[in-house]
């Protein structure tokens, strides 16, 4: 996908936020701004903002991860560490402070399928000295892990989603114990490689709520936590299915705010925020960039919130699998944390 320059340069001196028009809805475009390029493109898949504000990033075609520090000018990525035995990271979920899951895998980038037997899940630690990792499970009977979840109540477990078959795991990051907790058509992909189906997925409270990319959906099903163990506890519910005719409308990872919107990067080239409705369905809406022409992102593939001062905790990042690091003005939504905004 071709990104016009032009295009980009205008969104930066035309995207004054006009007034809000109430609290929950809010039907503006906030500013974008490009703060990294990488020069080979590098694919950028996921990534987790430390409580110093720096962001880790990874990428489904390295082994190494990132560091990025958005508060200076020109920042570049920066090498933390480099995984052995893979070519992939994809999830990394900060669970404890300045402690990180990550996956790693070896990724065939035509089938978008994990090689038999190369998925691991490791900790990774930034906290004091040197950063140091550990691999905890191997995760053998999968075809790909992507998509990486806390387990609200529970800091030794995280979840995790197979985007080939359309399947959530539980991993244990004490013991390595892991284990499928959810099959489900609504993950799956609806195609066969190298369609992805779950690829974000978060939970929040009792809900796991997850995208699937290829079935351009957005869903939820209501998980049930008992001490280490995780399961399903309800139906999948697809709360949004924006599938206009000839619109590519791939929802990939997303994030929370404060106030329970959910903010998705969204392919080929947008941001998207779903409102909860009254109702129980989301409202959705293009905050930034454009599904339908020329946008300055190209290929989101994860959004996270900017952490340490207030004025980051207004600014979303987006990486995308063209190698942008972009950040968001969210400040005109009220976006912010309640300590920010009182
Ligand atoms: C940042 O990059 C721009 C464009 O390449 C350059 O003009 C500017 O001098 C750089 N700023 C710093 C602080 O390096
Ligand atoms: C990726 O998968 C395709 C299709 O199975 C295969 O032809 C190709 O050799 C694989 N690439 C690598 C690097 O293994
Ligand atoms: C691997 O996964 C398949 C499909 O989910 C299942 O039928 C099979 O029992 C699993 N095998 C192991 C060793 O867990």
């Amino acid at each position: 996908m071709q990104v016009s320059n032009s295009r980009s340069s205008k969104m930066l001196i035309s995207l004054l936020a006009p007034p809000l028009l109430s609290l929950s809805v809010v039907a503006l475009t906030f500013p974008a701004k490009l703060l990294y390029q990488d020069p080979s493109g590098l694919f950028l898949e996921n990534m987790a903002v430390r409580p110093s504000g720096d962001i880790l990033i990874t990428s489904v075609a390295s082994p190494t991860l990132f560091s990025f520090n958005p508060t200076v000018r020109n920042a570049t990525l920066d090498k933390v560490y480099t995984f052995p035995d893979c070519t992939s990271l994809t999830g990394v979920i900060e669970y404890k402070p300045d402690v990180y899951a990550v996956v790693a895998s070896t990724i065939n980038i035509t089938t978008r399928r994990a090689d038999p037997g190369s998925i691991s899940v490791w900790t990774f630690k930034l906290q004091g000295r040197a950063p140091s990792a550990q691999r905890i499970a191997v995760i053998a009977n999968s075809t790909l892990l992507d998509g990486i979840s806390l387990v609200p109540g529970n800091p030794n477990l995280v979840l995790a989603g197979d985007p080939g078959a359309g399947t959530v795991w539980q991993i244990n990051l004490v013991t390595g114990a892991h284990s499928i907790i959810v099959q489900d058509a609504a993950m799956a992909p609806g195609a066969p490689p190298p369609a992805l189906g779950i690829n974000g997925l978060h939970m929040q409270d009792e809900r796991l709520f997850y995208s699937n990319g290829q079935l351009e959906t957005f869903n939820s099903v209501l998980l049930a936590v008992d001490g280490d163990e995780v399961s399903r506890a309800g139906d999948s519910l697809t709360l949004n299915n924006v599938n206009p005719v000839g619109v590519d409308h791939q929802y990939d990872d997303f994030t929370f705010d404060s106030q329970g919107r959910i903010w998705v990067a969204t392919h080929t080239g947008a941001v998207t925020l779903l409102t909860p409705q009254s109702d129980g369905t989301l409202l959705s809406q293009t905050v930034a960039g454009s599904e339908t022409g020329p946008s300055l992102f190209n290929e989101p593939t994860s959004a996270r919130f900017g952490r340490g001062t207030c004025a980051q905790e207004a600014l979303l990042y987006v990486i995308t699998a063209t190698g942008q690091v972009i950040a968001v003005d969210t400040t005109a939504s009220a976006s912010e944390t309640a300590s920010c905004r009182s």
